[in-house]
């Protein structure tokens, strides 16, 4: 037993993303008691139906509660992985209230309220952090944030969302029909349970707004995003692009227009041809890639897995672990 306090963890939400958080909180107990300075204590894991059987090995059952509020009145770091709007976003509002630090991954209520709970958080000078927000594993949003906070960023693009990714690759590469690929994809289970959220480009219009505000401290709303899904495909597009050696991909993209006294943030996510050679030609099935262009900097890019339990859970416990150490440098 460590003779430092732990820090107290609870998990709202055992799904997919939760369920891997557990199991890594967990198993990699003694690795995250090192980089944090003190344990981590998960204290409990709400979710809707504690009798429903899950994958979480190692953990004990005795954890699972239906009963969030109570949770969040005794964490020091609350991590939010139940997704949708409410009760999430009141359990937040709760939990930075109540001076916890709050990790969530959670791109829509982020994309529609997160200037409001990231002024909460401000108040309450607490930390609201969401690497796995966007493009999960990969560490988009804290290059954009930290790695360069002192560069100027010129734009971001990327393929931010895997099952528009897949089905469009189906069709590129191995010449599936396009209707016949939005099938596979869904009977895979790639598609979110409402597939407008993949399809319509919702999915990549709020990890594209969420990226703007970072990039550029700007207040920039869902409602500003130029957006169009990729249901409005037809096989002679395809056609078209392999024609001219392009394929079509869901690019979601941010960029400065108007002179500096005028400055505005645009963003936009669309279908775009691309060459088969660019690196966004070559981004295969679900794998995402942004290439964000700064003026020092140049030209960066990162790829690799934009969703999935344990690559999300990556993420998540990331923002643990800094948060933690945080409150763990702040003790007397
Ligand atoms: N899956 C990914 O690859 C991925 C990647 C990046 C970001 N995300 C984000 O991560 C979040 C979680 O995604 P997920 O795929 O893990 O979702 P999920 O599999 O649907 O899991 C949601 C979990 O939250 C619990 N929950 C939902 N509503 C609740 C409520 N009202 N009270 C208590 N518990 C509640 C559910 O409980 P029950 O189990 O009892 O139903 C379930 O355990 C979302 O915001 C998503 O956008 C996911």
């Amino acid at each position: 037993m460590s003779a430092v306090p732990a820090v107290r963890v609870a998990l709202l939400g055992a799904g997919t993303v939760g369920a891997a958080v557990a199991r890594r909180l967990t198993d990699r107990a003694d690795l995250l008691e090192q980089r944090v300075g003190a344990p981590l204590e998960l204290t409990g894991i709400a979710v809707r139906d504690v009798s429903r059987p899950r994958d979480l090995a190692g953990v004990p059952q005795g954890l699972l509660t239906d009963d969030p509020e109570s949770l969040v009145d005794q964490a020091d770091v609350v991590v939010e992985v139940m997704g949708g709007i409410q009760p999430a976003r009141g359990l937040i509002e709760r939990a930075l209230a109540a001076g916890a630090d709050v990790v969530t991954a959670n791109k829509q209520l982020l994309a529609q309220h997160g200037v409001e709970l990231q002024d909460l958080a401000d108040r309450a000078g607490r930390s609201l952090e969401y690497e796995a927000a966007v493009v999960a594993a990969v560490p988009v949003m804290r290059t954009v944030n930290q790695a360069l906070a002192g560069d100027k960023i010129l734009s971001i693009s990327g393929i931010v969302n895997g099952s528009t990714n897949y089905i469009l690759d189906m069709v590129a590469r191995l010449g599936v029909p396009f209707q016949e690929a939005v099938q596979q994809a869904g009977d895979l289970g790639y598609l979110e349970a409402d597939p407008a959220e993949d399809l319509d480009g919702l999915d990549a219009a709020a990890k594209i707004v969420l990226l703007a505000r970072v990039a550029w401290g700007e207040d920039v709303g869902l409602e500003d995003v130029q957006r169009e899904g990729i249901t409005g495909l037809t096989d002679a597009d395809f056609e078209n692009a392999r024609g001219t050696g392009q394929v079509i991909k869901l690019i979601a993209s941010a960029w400065c227009s108007g002179p500096p006294s005028a400055r505005r943030v645009e963003v936009a996510v669309r279908p775009t041809p691309v060459a088969a050679d660019h690196p966004f030609g070559l981004t295969r099935e679900g794998t995402n890639m942004v290439i964000i262009e700064a003026e020092s900097a140049g030209s960066l890019r990162l790829s690799g897995a934009g969703a999935g339990g344990d690559e999300t859970a990556s993420a998540v416990l990331g923002d643990v672990v800094n948060v933690a150490r945080s409150r763990v440098a702040a003790r007397d």
